[in-house]
């Protein structure tokens, strides 16, 4: 009798509620100005498996404001895709999750995270670390009023001396949250230094912990995702600076992560197509002022390591059209043709 169908890998895929997020998903990390629905297809296409949008100020989705309306939108290829919340007064954020849940997210995501001074003086995003009744009470406000999951995505704690986030898991899994996301830094951090994935680790080896836990800081490459895989045994990852400007970064992780192999980097000519691709879609989604002033970002991602682009660089952030910055994208191509 031949066994060998018997020998067929059995997959376990990791779960946000009931929905299937892969065997390891890897996630392309909420970045304000950046995750806008055109960036977030384009890393769908290079094996993004989960999407979070920018996050979305809970007090400006009441308002029914322009600004905060745009950031709910997403197309179907997007999903599953999570849309983010953050703010500081708990029926904000209840009828915040509400306006977002109608939207038709596959999940909603708390901000319990972001360093921003603007925002943490509001008493809204890591602000949350040093009120931890008030964010497992948002937490668990939201997760009674939405119908779908929700996740929450936080730093290790507020400083070196409040490293609590192994506490702080546990209880937002208690208040129903059901993934949790962890950015391997304080908020008194902010991004400098070395993400410390240690705790993640412990959150992750904590044999109370039922939900999948993400760990999230400096992956860069294959490599480094596989690294933190392997060593501290985390449910999925996410990923965001190294993703700016560079979508190939997803088809790099997934292809080290699933068969050990190590993907060329993009050619010239790949990456003038995608920068094109990218103002196309921008273009469409939020008209040329914006997408040239955003753009500004991702133009050193793009071309990241090429040899020449240094002073291209400056006139596409100074470029005043798409008509100019097209004209500009020639040129690389012609230095990189004659080369
Ligand atoms: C420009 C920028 C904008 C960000 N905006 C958000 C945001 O809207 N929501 C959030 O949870 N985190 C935000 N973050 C944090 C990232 O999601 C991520 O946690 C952080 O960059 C660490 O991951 P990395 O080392 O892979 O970049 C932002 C980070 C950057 C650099």
């Amino acid at each position: 009798m031949d066994f060998s169908i018997f020998a067929l890998k059995y997959y376990i895929l990791i779960r946000i509620g009931q929905i299937a997020a892969g065997e390891f998903p890897v996630i392309l990390a909420p970045m304000e100005d950046v995750t806008d629905s055109p960036f977030r297809s384009i890393c769908k296409d290079f094996g993004a498996d989960v999407l979070i949008t920018e996050f979305v100020a809970s007090e400006g989705l009441i308002r029914d404001a322009w600004k905060s309306r745009m950031k709910l939108q997403f197309e179907t290829k997007e999903r599953p895709i999570g849309i983010q919340i953050f703010g500081a007064n708990i029926d904000s954020m209840i009828k915040a999750a509400e306006a977002a849940q109608n939207a038709g997210p596959d999940f909603i995501d708390l901000n319990f995270g972001c360093p921003v001074r603007k925002i943490v003086m509001k008493g809204g995003g890591a602000a949350l670390l040093q009120d931890v009744p008030k964010m497992i009470s948002m937490a668990k406000a939201v997760v009674q009023s939405t119908r779908i999951p929700v996740t929450a995505k936080t730093r290790l704690g507020w400083d070196e001396h409040h490293l609590e986030i192994v506490d702080i898991a546990e209880r937002l899994q208690d208040a129903g949250i059901q993934a949790i996301s962890i950015h391997g830094r304080t908020r008194v951090q902010l991004y400098g230094g070395k993400a410390d994935w240690t705790l993640i680790g412990e959150v992750k080896n904590n044999p109370r912990m039922k939900i999948p836990v993400f760990g999230n800081g400096d992956i860069d490459s294959g490599p480094k995702a596989g690294e933190m895989k392997e060593r501290y045994g985390v449910d999925g990852i996410l990923i965001g600076r190294a993703a700016v400007g560079n979508p190939w970064i997803f088809r790099e992780v997934k292809a080290f992560l699933g068969t050990g192999s190590v993907t060329a980097p993009p050619s010239v000519t790949e990456r003038i197509n995608m920068v094109r691709l990218h103002l196309e879609k921008s273009l469409l989604y939020k008209g040329e002022r914006a997408t040239l002033f955003e753009m500004r970002k991702m133009y050193s991602g793009y071309f990241r390591g090429i040899a020449g682009f240094k002073p291209y660089r400056l006139k596409l952030i100074l470029s005043g059209s798409l008509q100019e910055v097209d004209s500009i994208l020639r040129e690389i191509q012609y230095l990189s043709l004659s080369e």
